[in-house]
């Protein structure tokens, strides 16, 4: 996601903010950019491409001033290009912003200020930041520009809606940077001539290890050496500044000893962010009227690895609410089979990166078929995203480690989202039925903070298991797919031997494998599949199995008596279930890797993005 550095100090700016950005690169980004302060005037310098190539742009306009902000651009709003980059300006140029986050209602704003005058020369949703400060600035007395500068922020921030953070400096007030919070990353750096702003720790953490940290509905004024933050209310608060004793590296992790373990964690915020994308009209989101999303006749899913498993549990939810029959085949293999041709069919790619090279293929096939492509993806500008007709982005940030956790979580999510609104669309689900499920899948992000709260628990077990030579995951239905990631998870960050299977085919021959002491885990909530999973726990301890059954709340006595540990995970519509049931085999396959010493955020040959055949 976006990263923000701000510089204001005694020292030329350039060269923290182009070092601050660096250090935010992990974050992922497409463009980057700085504004400087010089001699009353903001220059600005923005390019494509990596750090490295604003840098040399930099260096040939050479500007010099001690106020500074900068930024990296993963692309929301609007394709990667320099027109879309921040810093972005007012119609004046007097005022810059830089934006991590989305404003919700960007639309209606920009059509606003364009029926006032306002020229825009970008697509983003940041540009309305910089034309509704203008605005404001004048309708807004007060005794000095500094004054009326955090007065018209003040009311920005009462008329813009969403999640973000940004920060903004303009031409007559030198000498001064505001950062606003609100739901999106920003924290404050105090240097003892020097004030930073920027969305992590990393990018100042060079120059200082004083922090603080802002609330939601924060606005923090920076001044050489001189911080004041305002809170919700407007009200001067006094600050407490929090020493980071982390070494740049657990700084980029969020202090968190490894990516994998943090992307775990970020996954209330992920679906959160990704919901923020399905709450907007599914018609355009799949670039169809509601005829033809009615007359959608068949599903065609691809994908692989992780975001196939999604796909799979996608299949169940299609099926489910929209009654459309599903196909879900590994990319792999779509290209190569015989696919035959089938008027009204959408095909779907789920990938997180948007470069898998077998995942292109499918969909150059599905295209050569005639077919609708969409894709869902993480990477905006992608070249999964732009060979397919619309994309369903899933705003779950950049994921580093090379185990998927987040991205597949939000997959799933966004499948929900999906499912449902086709179903609403053709008639399948009614508006009532679709307004319960919809206001269970808001409840999700919450959910999903309980259940990343078990990992001790799961942690204290792996102790007694990780020297295991096999281990099974065994689910039904929509907990089929699951026990497949929670085995391939487990296969990739702790090169141990495992295997998911559909619980109802362990009989058909997979129980051979079964010996004394072999860890089962049970994907097994109260639900309708039940009572079938507690035959298979029986079947699984008579061969000496050591079964763990992961279930919910309401279900826990009758697990207990067939299991030789339970994990509870909270409880949320039987759909969505599967969507928390998956933490706990994260945590486990993390924490395998962790006691057996292995490189957990860079398995032995594997690599993040699979480009080649
Ligand atoms: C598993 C994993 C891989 C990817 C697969 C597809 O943890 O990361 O299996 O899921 O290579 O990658 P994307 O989603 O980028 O197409």
């Amino acid at each position: 996601m976006c990263g923000i550095i701000g510089y204001v100090g005694k020292k030329n700016s350039v060269p923290y903010i182009i070092d601050g950005l660096k250090k935010l690169e992990y974050r992922g980004y497409d463009s980057a950019g700085i504004s400087i302060l010089q001699d009353g005037k903001l220059v600005t310098v923005r390019a494509v491409g990596k750090v490295a190539e604003l840098e040399k742009a930099a260096l040939l306009a050479s500007p010099q001033g001690t106020t500074g902000i900068g930024h990296t651009r993963w692309a929301t709003h609007g394709k990667p290009s320099e027109e879309n980059s921040h810093p972005h300006t007012d119609c004046s140029g007097e005022i810059v912003v830089v934006h991590n986050g989305i404003i919700e209602n960007y639309l209606v704003l920009r059509a606003k200020l364009i029926s006032l005058g306002h020229k825009f020369k970008s697509e983003t949703d940041t540009e309305v930041i910089a034309h509704l400060i203008e605005e404001n600035l004048k309708h807004i007395r007060g005794n000095n520009e500094e004054e009326r500068l955090v007065k018209a922020v003040q009311r920005t921030n009462k008329e813009i809606a969403g999640a973000f953070a940004y920060g903004v400096m303009w031409a007559h007030a030198p000498g001064l940077l505001i950062g606003v919070k609100n739901q999106s990353p920003l924290v404050i750096g105090l240097g003892k001539t020097e004030s930073f702003l920027a969305s992590d720790v990393p990018a100042f953490l060079q120059h200082t290890h004083k922090v603080v940290f802002l609330e939601e509905g924060e606005i923090a004024l920076l001044r050489a050496g001189r911080v004041t933050v305002l809170d919700k209310t407007g009200a001067e608060r006094t600050i407490k500044s929090v020493k980071i004793s982390w070494d740049q590296k657990t700084a980029q992790k969020g202090g968190y000893p490894h990516f994998m373990l943090k992307e775990i964690y970020d996954q209330p915020q992920a679906i959160e962010d990704t919901l923020r994308t399905a709450r907007a009209d599914f018609g355009k989101i799949l670039g169809l009227d509601t005829p033809a999303l009615r007359g959608l006749q068949n599903v065609h899913i691809t994908a692989c690895g992780t975001a196939y498993h999604a796909g799979l549990v996608g299949k169940y939810y299609i099926e489910q609410f929209a009654g459309i029959p599903v196909s879900v085949d590994l990319a792999s293999e779509y290209k190569y089979r015989t696919v035959p041709h089938k008027s009204k069919t959408l095909a779907i790619a789920i990938s997180q990166s948007g470069e898998t090279a077998d995942t292109i293929g499918a969909v150059k096939k599905a295209k050569e078929l005639g077919f609708r492509t969409l894709a869902i993806c993480n990477v905006l500008g992608s070249t999964l995203t732009r060979l397919c007709d619309s994309t369903f982005f899933t705003h779950c940030g950049p994921e580093i480690s090379v185990a998927s956790t987040k991205a597949f979580t939000s997959q799933i999510t966004a499948m929900y989202a999906l499912a449902i609104s086709l179903g609403l669309a053709n008639g399948n689900v009614s508006k009532s039925s679709f307004d319960k499920l919809y206001r269970e899948l808001m409840h999700l992000s919450k959910a999903m903070s309980e259940a990343v709260k078990m990992e001790y628990t799961v942690r204290h077990l792996t102790r007694k298991i990780y020297k295991a030579d096999r281990f099974i995951f065994l689910g039904r239905h929509v907990h089929f797919p699951i026990a497949l990631e929670g085995a391939l998870k487990l296969k990739e960050v702790s090169y141990r031997s495992a295997e998911g299977f559909a619980a109802g085919e362990i009989k058909h021959g997979p129980i051979s494998i079964i010996d004394k002491g072999t860890p089962v885990f049970m994907l097994m909530p109260q639900g309708p599949l039940f009572e079938k999973m507690l035959s298979a726990c029986q079947e699984c301890r008579a061969r000496g199995a050591f079964v763990v059954a992961i279930t919910t709340p309401d279900a826990e006595q009758q697990a207990k008596s067939v299991s030789d540990k339970v994990f509870l995970v909270p409880p949320v519509n039987e759909f969505l279930q599967p969507i928390l049931m998956v933490v706990p085999l994260q945590f486990l396959a993390y924490w395998i890797a962790k006691r057996l010493g292995c490189d957990i955020d860079q398995p032995r040959n594997l690599a993040k993005s699979v480009t080649v055949e």
